[in-house]
């Protein structure tokens, strides 16, 4: 749908989701007002700059979640507003001040921008789903009416764990803002994002989503007992439930779930130079997943169209051709048969979906 008289903003331009989201909006006929923190950073804002229709529909902007009203200069006019941004620095001395308290106040601050432009027809927030499932016990099926446990999380102090309070406070304290002040707000609550991708670093989530073919081993609690979606099934989400009428409340967004034991299998028969282990310590083929619905997005009519498979395939792909993963070794293809075994820890001790010290994931 989408119209060339439309103008929205997107936050957190340069990331993983706010990079392709803009794509996708810009292809839809919109005009899209990005923020970046630093839009003079090549780095960061190049691949947007690069995109088709960049020249004659988008316009980068300097915003910063943690200064008061840096948003309103961006969001004046615009019809719509896609939240998309949040701070991920998980090894910060003062999470209270460096995540938590942007999160929160950056949120309100966006909403504050949007009543003021009166002109926003409606702000889309990326929650996560470390608003939903993080607490001691895993249930089989997971909806938009669950909350994290933030009792849990302040006792556990586990990684990510300011992360999960940022998400879980600021999407809370944006509800109570959007009913006290009528404005039309939507939450998507992704799980983790997988796919090809646009920016030119190794996104946060792919860290987690590719563990098993990196090896990097401190990630494998996250997708012990994991759930997935596309990116671009995300993005078209976001896009959908904008221009959907009938859209209100928080919507899961999440195609897929998978035990790391099944994704491993998965992988191992996709990549097979890869050493992907074959077995995990406390997983099994006997262990559960934990599905987190997305019926109430399905039954407004959305469609997700991608795999799995379609998930890691574009995202090692994407990987591969931006050096960010390294080729198999010689070593790793010669020992493809032997089974290496991994540690896994149960989720209790690092609930899905967690981060790591480096990254951030759901
Ligand atoms: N990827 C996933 O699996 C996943 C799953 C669930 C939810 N989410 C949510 O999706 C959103 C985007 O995640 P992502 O995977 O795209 O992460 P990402 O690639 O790290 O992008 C996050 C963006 O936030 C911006 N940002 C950080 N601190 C900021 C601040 N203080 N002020 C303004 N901008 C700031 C950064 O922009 P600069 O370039 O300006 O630094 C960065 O581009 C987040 O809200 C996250 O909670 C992601």
């Amino acid at each position: 749908m989408g119209s060339e008289t439309q103008t929205v903003c997107v936050t957190g331009a340069s990331g993983f989701i706010g990079s392709w989201l803009i794509m996708r909006l810009l292809e839809n006929g919109y005009t899209v007002r990005a923020t970046v923190r630093d839009p003079d950073n090549q780095k960061k804002v190049k691949h947007l700059l690069d995109l088709p229709k960049a020249a004659t529909h988008l316009t980068l902007w300097k915003a910063d979640l943690s200064e008061e009203g840096s948003f309103d200069a961006a969001i004046q006019g615009c019809t719509g507003v896609f939240h998309v941004a949040t701070p991920m620095d998980f090894e910060s001395k003062d999470p209270e001040n460096e995540v938590i308290k942007p999160t929160i106040n950056g949120v309100l601050d966006i909403m504050k921008a949007c009543l003021k432009a009166k002109t926003v027809r409606r702000l889309v927030f990326t929650s996560s789903a470390g608003t939903v499932n993080v607490e001691e016990h895993q249930r089989a099926v997971y909806d938009e009416s669950n909350w994290s446990d933030l009792d849990f999380v302040y006792a556990k102090k586990m990684t990510g764990w300011m992360y999960f309070v940022s998400k879980t406070l600021a999407e809370q304290a944006a509800w109570k803002f959007a009913k006290e002040n009528n404005l039309d707000f939507i939450t998507i609550i992704p799980t983790l994002v997988i796919g090809p991708f646009l920016m030119p670093s190794m996104p946060p989530s792919l860290i987690t989503g590719l563990s098993p073919i990196t090896g990097n081993e401190a990630h494998y609690s996250i997708i012990r007992q994991g759930q997935f979606v596309h990116l671009d099934d995300l993005c078209m989400s976001h896009i959908f439930l904008f221009e959907n009428p009938k859209a209100e409340g928080r919507y899961i967004c999440s195609s897929h779930a998978a035990t790391i034991v099944e994704l491993a299998k998965m992988l191992r028969e996709k990549y097979p130079e890869y050493n992907i282990p074959t077995k995990f310590k406390d997983a099994d083929e006997s262990l559960k997943n934990v599905i987190f619905s997305s019926q109430k997005l399905l039954d407004l009519g959305f469609q997700f169209k991608y795999s799995l498979e379609d998930m890691f395939v574009g995202a090692v792909e994407t990987c591969k051709e931006k050096g960010l993963i390294p080729s198999p070794s010689p070593a790793s293809i010669k020992d493809k048969d032997t089974t290496p075994e991994c540690t896994v820890e149960k989720a209790i001790d690092v609930p899905t979906p967690v981060a790591s010290v480096e990254t951030s994931v759901n």
